[in-house]
């Protein structure tokens, strides 16, 4: 039988990852911090649920036992340096150990396009680096066991009807009068959560090349962020489909108000670590591995989310 450890599986990606390994014959283990975030996955036939802390070295390779596979999509995207060591870092040093303590031969490990595990330090923000040395500590556990299989998947923002991102910029302009936007030229390569989740799969199925492989992850389009904002406006029919004046902040301004942002509660739309990270173009390198190397077919971005964005009549 063909069992998978789903960490992050009650998240925007992981949900629709549980959704393609079931309907591929997998059976799943998903741990959640709290049973009540796990709803996304809770009807899903073979999926079995478990409150659990994925931080607990011991109870990480105790819940490993009897899986072939782990896949791990555990982030965040706010917090405190010690925050992302221990989340982006930390967390992936133990599972490598773990897995080798339950005999776990295979995992995948969802990173961020933008990640340089050459040389972390030189990512322009904390969450940029923290991922950039979760791979480094991963591809090191990989090497040092023999016949492990290690794919580290690098995606550009995601999009997809349950996203935070291109549904967030609608919502903002139904609102606000303007929409002042800091990094607004910085480029993006929008890649759809069904490719994402249909690489995951794939990179379980073996048969690729030599481990470890890293993938990057992107759509066929290149956009800057205020493009996005436009269409996003414009998909969503917001004043007819004109959308709202984006006034692009110069980097002093758009620190001004990701630190504005960080003071209110809950967690920001924007920080000034989010916003360093767009100091850098969010784009495939061209140097690597991308989605055809699994044979899936990157999907475009309009037509997928004017779906979701449309108004409903
Ligand atoms: N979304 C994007 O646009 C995007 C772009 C590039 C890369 N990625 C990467 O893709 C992966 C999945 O992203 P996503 O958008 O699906 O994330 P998400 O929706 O925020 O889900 C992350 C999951 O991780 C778990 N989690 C969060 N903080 C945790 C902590 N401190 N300790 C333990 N578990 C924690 C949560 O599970 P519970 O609440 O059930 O415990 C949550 O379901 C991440 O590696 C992310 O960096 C995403």
């Amino acid at each position: 039988m063909k069992n998978v450890l789903v960490l992050g599986g009650t998240g925007f990606v992981g949900a629709h990852v549980c959704e393609k390994l079931v309907r591929a014959g997998w059976h799943i283990t998903v741990p959640t911090r709290r049973w009540v975030n796990a709803r996304p996955v809770l009807h899903l036939p073979t999926v079995r649920v478990v409150e659990m802390d994925v931080h607990d070295e011991a109870a990480l390779a105790q819940a490993l036992a009897g899986h072939t596979a782990v896949v791990n999509l555990i982030a965040i995207l706010h917090g405190t340096q010690a925050a992302f060591e221990r989340v982006h870092v930390d967390l992936p040093q133990k599972l490598g150990r773990a897995c080798q303590a339950a005999g776990v031969r295979q995992l995948v490990h969802v990173s961020a396009l933008g990640a340089n595990a050459e040389n972390t330090q030189s990512s322009p923000s904390m969450y940029l680096r923290s991922k950039g040395q979760g791979e480094v500590v991963l591809t090191m556990a990989a090497t040092g066991q023999p016949g492990f299989d290690l794919t580290l998947l690098r995606p550009s923002v995601i999009f997809g009807a349950d996203d935070k991102f291109l549904n967030l910029f609608a919502k903002l302009q139904k609102v606000f009068p303007v929409m002042p936007l800091a990094g607004a030229d910085t480029r993006f390569q929008p890649v759809w959560v069904q490719d994402v989740a249909a690489a995951v799969v794939r990179s379980l199925q073996g048969g690729l090349s030599p481990s470890p492989r890293v993938i990057e992850l992107c759509g066929p389009d290149v956009f800057t962020l205020k493009e996005l904002v436009q269409l996003s406006a414009q998909l969503a029919g917001v004043r007819m489909g004109r959308g709202r004046p984006v006034l692009p902040l110069p980097p002093w301004l758009g620190r001004v108000q990701a630190r504005l942002l960080e003071l209110a509660p809950g967690d920001p739309l924007m920080s000034r670590d989010n916003l360093a990270s767009m100091q850098i173009d969010n784009v495939a390198s061209g140097q690597l591995l991308g989605l055809a190397s699994l044979g899936i077919t990157p999907s475009a971005l309009t037509a997928i989310a004017q779906g979701y964005l449309a108004p409903q009549k």
